[in-house]
């Protein structure tokens, strides 16, 4: 029995992803850090001061410096999203959300972003949401449960009751912590834990997945 649905944003409703690249890519150029696309691999859905972390390996910056690179990488990040529009949602997103409502399940965005609500309204998708989550929202960022739990509690549901839908190994391990089903998107080495995984949302149909989980659950 599922009621609600929990979306990543970041990399599953929209290619923002590539904007979280292209700026630590920045960040790290500019530090003489050797960082590249691959390096990013590790990067995807980690919260923005892990994902510093990573960067910057054992290299020694103050606290100081360290949040002076964290705003400076969200700067440039908040300048690569400034002109995302309804374009910008990837295929079968629309979709998907529209036969959700159809089928009267709830609809909650679950990301770590403090841009979160900014991305959603450009996309367009605001009215088509009934929670938010956003980085604001918890404290510990995924793999850690409480961003799904939240919005999960945000939609009025159990738990037990939710199907999260993530492009990243830390929201399919965060989703799976919650105790919810999971829909991971993407290759297999990254989100293989998931209940069900498929390449993206692309033609994707809403009963096609309920019976999956539900088959998965007998
Ligand atoms: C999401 C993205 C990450 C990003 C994190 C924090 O989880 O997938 O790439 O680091 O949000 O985003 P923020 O916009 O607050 O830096
Ligand atoms: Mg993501």
């Amino acid at each position: 029995q599922i009621q609600g649905t929990i979306f990543d944003l970041d990399g599953v409703l929209t290619d923002t992803a590539e904007y979280h690249y292209q700026a630590w890519q920045r960040l790290a150029d500019e530090e003489g850090i050797p960082f590249n696309r691959q390096a990013n691999e590790a990067l995807r859905g980690v919260s923005r001061r892990a994902s510093l972390m990573l960067i910057i390996g054992n290299r020694r910056y103050s606290d100081a410096e360290i949040e002076e690179m964290m705003e400076r990488k969200n700067q440039y990040y908040v300048e690569l999203i400034k002109n995302i529009s309804s374009q910008d949602l990837l295929p079968g997103a629309v979709s998907l959300l529209d036969q959700l409502r159809q089928a009267q399940i709830k609809i909650a965005i679950g990301s770590g972003s403090k841009n979160a609500r900014t991305v959603i309204e450009r996309l367009g998708i605001a009215d088509k949401v009934d929670a938010i989550a956003d980085g604001y929202s918890v404290q510990k960022p995924k793999p850690a449960p409480d961003l799904f739990l939240f919005a999960a509690q945000q939609l009025g549901l159990a738990p037990s009751l939710c199907v999260v839908f993530e492009d990243a190994t830390a929201g399919i391990a965060a989703g799976l912590a919650a105790g919810m089903w999971t829909v991971g998107l993407g290759p297999g080495e990254r989100v293989g834990a998931a209940h069900v995984v498929l390449p993206n949302l692309a033609g994707i149909k809403w009963v096609d997945i309920r019976a999956k989980l539900t088959r998965y659950s007998r």
